[in-house]
């Protein structure tokens, strides 16, 4: 069998194009664009490295084979067959999440239900609903496609963040919106609504080269296939934190999200990077030195109620940046273009829509002139 597979980094759909940037400037140059994110083909040492160095990708799942199946009977036989014992454990739990679609075999549950059946007669392993290890087998046109999520819990989970503030954004996004702004590791970063600091401890982070994963655990540590010593060798070559020539720059009017925001600064190792001070975003203080990129994540409530306030608020913040940030770059996720109007910053440069939380939002981009 070889030992190059297909691996599929799965990206916040709308943010494709600047996850393939990321995933290609790590390495993996046969990369490209597919329909759930960015692929190449690789190994598993290329599974792992993918892990512990993205900061963009949701998850990381490896296909590992395929097969036809017209019934279900056909399903058992060949899941029977399928050499599971390569890369699962007898004594690590797992699950199988099962798709069908435009096939003889229609019902996801009783897809499911044989290969958990198949996998835990042949090879001994638990089945339990929270099990790490996640089985994903899709059948399309009645071919059976089985890949296995190696990344478990979520790829935003750094394993530092303690404190969650109100509506934080994900570290997988701030990384994907950081890089879409033109963000390099060598300008300042200002986020004058941090809450809990997720694009300032992003951004110090990046500025140091230091690995997304290198505090996590992962589920393809309890795959078969794991070498537990190359996987700690590979989290090691993360950079400690040292002195940047960068600084990072955090305010909230709320001061128990600035206190958190301090606290997951300093357990991720950036805190001498990062200057945080509780006040509102219009008595921000432009940093003295060269411009650098504004990321900010506003409230953008949903009710009606809300609205006359916001719009208060985003012209505020608008009259901020085109007063005291001329030259600096503004990156903002927001839900309504009419609250991005009302800062009166002219037509966005670029605007990627995504969803968050179930909401439609985007990342529009200024350039304060
Ligand atoms: C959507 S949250 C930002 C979440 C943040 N990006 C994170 O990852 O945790 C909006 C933040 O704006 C803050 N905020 C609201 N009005 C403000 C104002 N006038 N000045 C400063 N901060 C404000 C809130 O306290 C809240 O932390």
């Amino acid at each position: 069998m070889s030992d190059q597979m297909e691996v599929y980094c799965v990206s916040v759909p709308g943010f494709e194009a600047v996850l393939l940037d990321e995933v290609q400037q790590a390495g993996f140059s046969n990369a490209r664009i597919d329909e759930i994110g960015v692929s190449f083909v690789g190994e598993w040492d290329d599974v792992w490295k993918a892990n512990i160095m993205l900061r963009g990708a949701t998850r990381v799942l490896v296909r590992v084979g395929s097969f036809r199946a017209m019934h279900l009977a056909q399903l058992d036989k060949r899941s029977r067959k399928f050499p599971w014992d390569i890369y699962l454990r007898p004594d690590v739990p797992i699950r199988v999440e099962a798709t069908c679609r435009k096939s003889k075999i229609y019902h996801d549950k009783a897809a499911k239900q044989r290969f958990q059946k198949a996998i835990s007669e042949t090879i001994g392993c638990p089945i339990a609903d929270d099990a790490s290890v996640v089985v994903k087998v899709r059948i399309f046109d009645d071919l059976c496609t089985i890949s296995i999520d190696s990344s478990g819990e979520g790829l935003h989970k750094r394993g530092h963040k303690k404190f969650v503030g109100k509506a934080p954004i994900r570290e997988t996004m701030a990384a994907l919106c950081l890089r879409a702004c033109g963000y390099t590791g060598e300008q300042p970063v200002l986020d004058p609504m941090c809450g809990s600091g997720t694009f300032l401890i992003e951004s110090a982070e990046i500025a140091q080269g230091m690995f997304a994963g290198r505090e996590r655990t992962f589920a393809f540590e309890n795959l078969a296939t794991a070498d537990a010593s190359r996987i700690s060798y590979l989290k090691s070559l993360s950079p400690p934190a040292t002195q940047a020539n960068v600084q990072f720059y955090g305010s909230d009017r709320d001061a128990g999200a600035v206190k958190g925001a301090m606290e997951n600064a300093g357990r991720a190792g950036v805190s001498h990077l990062c200057q945080f001070s509780t006040h509102s975003v219009s008595d921000v203080v432009a940093p003295d030195g060269p411009a650098g990129i504004v990321m900010i994540n506003p409230p953008y409530g949903t009710r009606i109620s809300n609205k006359k306030a916001l719009y208060a608020l985003y012209s505020s913040i608008g009259k901020k940046l085109r007063q005291d940030f001329t030259g600096w770059k503004v990156g903002m996720v927001t839900s309504d273009p009419s609250l991005v109007s009302a800062m009166e910053l002219g037509q966005p440069e670029q605007k990627i829509p995504f969803s968050h939380g179930g909401l439609k939002v985007a990342l529009y981009q200024f350039k304060v002139t």
